[in-house]
């Protein structure tokens, strides 16, 4: 049997193939375009692994996905490729809208007449699994109830409105079609192989660099955070027991602001690779302008998924933490080479027009 996964060169999507390929013996076709954020070090363990097969393309791409699905006719498919960060969807939208919404679309198209190909045993068992995020949700105020599945869409940044436009997309192929499709809306991933754009692998740099840690804004925004290989056991889950047409919100209940996430890695730091003298770590936090509508608080439910896959959070934020510092300490020459042109020019672009707050 076969999986299709899109993005599996990226941060979570990596994270995924590298557990299915080590708990499953099924083969994993991987498409992945290779954007500034997909890394081919980051399947570098998986070399010569003959149940691996990288295909470097788009999900836009409709001939590309078409031949790949009748030639190697997956039984799921996980859909991870995405463009992922919103400072970015800031800057400029309309890649946001072409991979999420017009590559979402094209998938969901094509795998709807892999689908319709298929006998009815295979069509019954057959799964589109949509990796989405929290962010669709919008802002909670400081004493709202968590986000839950009936929470109304109300995404503020042109990304999250991206990932709403095509979750919508996904239910309406279940909603018209039937097309087992499976929507899950997980809050904030940290862990190995996350690109240094992002808040805790770009803390971890900076702060291994003597260089300022940006905190936008008053650092107060709540954020849930979830340890990338919970997400993936969620997603494993979902596969097996979640129901087609269902949504499910997956994270680990415990909300931390961003100030809280940047002290602690700061304190880890002080104890794993100390400064000279009494400098601290927290000394490098700086409070820069705040992202235009940032969300002020996320909070995520998961008691459906528990309650119907039987999935738990089981890494907790200190372990987590500790596992994530420890990765980036031992794999410089990674970082060193995604540190490159297009890293250097988006952080000059992002930060240099940042004044401090
Ligand atoms: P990432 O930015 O690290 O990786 C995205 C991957 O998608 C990259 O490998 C990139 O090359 C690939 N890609 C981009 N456009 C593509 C295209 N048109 N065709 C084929 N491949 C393309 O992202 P991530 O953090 O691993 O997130 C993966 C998914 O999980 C996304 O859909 C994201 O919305 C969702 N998600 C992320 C988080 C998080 O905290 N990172 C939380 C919840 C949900
Ligand atoms: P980020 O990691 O970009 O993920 P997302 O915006 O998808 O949640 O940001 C997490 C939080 O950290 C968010 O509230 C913005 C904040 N943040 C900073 O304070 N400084 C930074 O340099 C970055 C990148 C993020």
């Amino acid at each position: 049997m076969t999986i299709l996964v899109t993005g599996g060169a990226g941060f979570i999507g990596s994270n995924f193939v590298r557990r299915w390929l080590h708990r499953h013996d099924e083969l994993v076709v991987n498409l992945d375009k290779l954007s500034y954020a997909g890394n081919l070090e980051n399947l570098a363990a998986l070399s010569g692994n003959r149940r691996h097969e990288f295909v470097r393309g788009d999900i836009c791409n409709r001939e590309l996905v078409r031949s790949l699905l009748s030639t190697r006719r997956p039984r799921a498919i996980f859909h991870f490729a995405a463009e992922t960060h919103v400072d970015r969807s800031i800057a400029e939208t309309a890649p946001f809208v072409e991979t999420n919404v017009v590559g979402t679309c094209t998938l969901l198209d094509e795998a709807k007449r892999h689908w319709d190909q298929l006998p009815p045993s295979d069509q019954n068992s057959f799964r589109f699994l949509q990796v989405s995020t929290d962010e669709v949700y919008g802002s909670l105020a400081a004493d709202d109830p968590p986000f839950s599945e009936s929470t109304p869409y109300a995404p503020n940044s042109p990304y999250a409105a991206s990932k709403a436009a095509a979750d919508h997309f996904v239910r309406a192929y279940w909603g018209t079609y039937r097309l087992p499709t499976l929507c899950s809306n997980c809050s904030n991933n940290y862990g190995p192989y996350q690109f240094p754009e992002k808040l805790i692998p770009l803390t971890l740099v900076n702060a291994l660099a003597g260089r300022r840690l940006p905190v936008y804004g008053d650092g107060l925004q709540r954020r849930d955070w979830l340890f990338v290989h919970d997400h993936c056991d969620a997603l494993e889950l979902l596969l097996e027991r979640g129901r087609p047409g269902e949504t499910y919100n997956v994270g680990s209940g415990v909300e931390q602001t961003n100030l809280q996430v940047v002290g602690a890695l700061c304190r880890l730091l002080d104890q794993v690779r100390p400064l000279p003298g009494s400098a601290r770590y927290e000394d490098l936090i700086e409070f820069v302008t705040d992202r235009p509508g940032h969300d002020r608080r996320y909070a995520i439910d998961s008691a459906k998924i528990r309650r119907d896959t039987g999935w738990q959070s089981l890494t907790s934020f200190d372990i987590g933490l500790r596992e994530t510092a420890s990765w980036y300490l031992s794999n410089s020459r990674w970082l060193t080479e995604v540190q490159t042109g297009d890293y250097r020019d988006w952080i000059n672009r992002n930060y240099g027009e940042r004044a401090s707050a």
